[in-house]
């Protein structure tokens, strides 16, 4: 099977509708479905067939993935730009790594005593918040994590700041004291300039205050060079490790988790390594038709480069995962959304589909009215925790029955004669229902997965990372790019150093920018005259 069979398949199945297969297969939601070990993800709800199914499979033995799979979880240099691994699986293969232990053991020495008060502020008062200062994978795992996880029980109030803006540190802040207030520093390169700029805003507040030249006690620095860290003013026993070998982007499972222990406890952690590393093993050993990473990765692929669909919506009807759609955003498109291949030359197809979303029901009351009836294919993937939890029962059962409906509303649509008829039994004048009805058409057809689990806790929490993580690289593997890098941002890190110039006059800065950046720095000058 090549490419060409999957457009051969593509053009059979837009003859039909997915509630057509269903009308064909009473079995279907059975036949395409899988799990793992808490996870359940429906894919009925797709135009997809055993044959397309058969054909993936042949072309990714043709992509030898199973020797790409273990090329990732070996730790070869596969992040070939950068000469570097991605073997952020390790860091969940705990007890059979000497160094992951190790790191994490002081990890969970540090979080122990900033807990019991051992580690302490410069006053000696406790520390009652943590504050984490990131930006990216620095940034939206932890924060992700820490919504999900935090249990005042557990652990101290955590939060996050990663913007330039200095509104957010400045909202943050008027909430903390800085007797009480830790800062972690989460930088892999200590060079990012929103985390330092913040950084060195929290450094001026703690100086500024009580705490005065004893801010130094209220720093950690999570990072991979060391020396930054120090010069910054970071004590060397406070600075923990990242290594080039786990991506910014993939590295919550390491030291990076630290406001995640802090908050939620570091049994909490511990379950989300070992929820993740059963995704490892699920993803290294489980068949082609049933492995989720692998289906997931099928669905996105088929309906982005087959089907016509540039947009992934993400939406969990889990309030507690409202921050999972911005996390995906640079998991997924950070990742891949590239458009060269591994050795230089141009990609043949699509790569990554835009990825959004927002927690569910909300959505619903706003931009699901273009999935219903707007002009484009949107995939959807659905998060559905099956157990209420702590929340409220009758709530969360709304909740359920929301979500199925909209799944199955986008599927089937709403025909004119249906409209009609609803208009009908509604007591509508044939007048208005000719006029109406049309307005009321939808045209269905629309695909949407659902991800189920009992509930949303630590465990299931890291098998949906990982899951996503794995779906990733399984799609950087059919579209032959390398997942690891981000070259593509590093020209804006840039160009911006040089506009931060220009508007502080250098002349050589000015050289070569365009009319209208010249413009907008003339006019942002002329408005702040030192
Ligand atoms: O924006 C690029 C990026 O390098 C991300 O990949 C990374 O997660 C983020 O910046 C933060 O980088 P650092 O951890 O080095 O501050």
């Amino acid at each position: 099977m090549k490419p060409t069979d999957l457009s051969r398949l593509s053009d059979e199945l837009k003859q039909q509708t997915i509630s057509e297969l269903f009308d064909k297969d009473s079995m279907r939601a059975e036949a395409f479905s899988a799990r793992s070990q808490s996870l359940s993800i429906d894919y009925s709800k797709n135009l997809i067939s055993n044959n397309v199914l058969s054909a993936f499979q042949q072309q990714f033995d043709t992509l030898d993935l199973h020797s790409w799979i273990q090329r990732l979880f070996s730790g070869e240099l596969i992040n070939n730009t950068e000469q570097r691994a991605a073997h952020h699986t390790r860091l969940r293969d705990v007890p059979a790594d000497p160094l992951i232990e190790q790191t994490l053991a002081s990890c969970y020495q540090l979080c122990d005593d900033i807990l019991s008060a051992n580690k302490t502020g410069a006053s000696g008062q406790r520390f009652t918040d943590v504050v984490n200062i990131g930006i990216g994978g620095s940034d939206l795992g932890p924060r992700l994590a820490a919504d999900v996880l935090k249990n005042k029980q557990a652990g101290i109030n955590a939060y996050f700041i990663s913007n330039l803006d200095s509104a957010e540190i400045n909202k943050t802040l008027a909430k903390l004291s800085p007797e009480t207030t830790l800062f972690i520093v989460a930088s892999k390169s200590f060079a990012t300039e929103e985390t330092l700029t913040n950084a060195r805003h929290a450094q001026r507040w703690l100086a500024s205050s009580s705490v005065g030249t004893g801010s130094d006690q209220h720093f950690i620095a999570i990072t991979s060079n060391h020396n930054k860290a120090v010069d910054f003013g970071v004590a060397t026993d406070c600075i923990l490790p990242m290594w080039d070998w786990v991506g910014g982007r993939y590295s919550l499972w390491s030291c990076i988790g630290l406001s995640t222990m802090l908050c939620a406890g570091k049994q909490a952690f511990q379950q989300l390594l070992a929820g993740a590393h059963v995704m490892d093993q699920h993803f290294q050993q489980a068949p082609f038709t049933e492995n989720l990473p692998t289906i997931l990765a099928v669905l996105e692929i088929w309906y982005g480069n087959f089907m016509g669909a540039r947009s992934h919506a993400v939406i969990p009807y889990c309030y507690a995962l409202r921050k999972l759609p911005s996390y995906l955003q640079q998991l997924c498109m950070e990742s891949n959304g590239k458009s060269v291949r591994r050795d230089g030359s141009p990609v043949l197809s699509d790569t990554n589909p835009i990825v959004w979303g927002t927690a569910g029901t909300d959505g619903q009351h706003s931009y699901h009215q273009l999935l219903h009836q707007g002009t484009q294919t949107v995939t959807v993937d659905f998060l559905l925790p099956l157990s209420a939890g702590d929340n409220c029962p009758i709530a969360h059962q709304k909740l359920v029955a929301n979500c199925l409906a909209q799944s199955r509303v986008l599927m089937t649509g709403q025909s004119l004669a249906d409209a009609e008829y609803r208009m009908r039994l509604d007591g509508y004048n044939e007048k208005d229902i000719s006029t109406l009805a049309p307005h009321k058409v939808m045209h269905g057809n629309m695909p949407s997965t659902i991800i189920s689990f009992d509930q949303l806790d630590a465990f299931t929490l890291g098998e949906i990372l990982a899951l996503y993580e794995h779906k990733t690289f399984v799609c950087s593997v059919f579209w032959d790019i390398n997942p690891f890098d981000q070259w593509g941002v590093e020209l804006g890190k840039r160009i911006g150093q040089q506009v931060d110039e220009a508007i502080q006059g250098k002349p050589e800065a000015l050289a070569d920018l365009d009319g209208s950046t010249l413009a907008m720095i003339k006019r942002y000058q002329q408005k702040n005259q030192r």
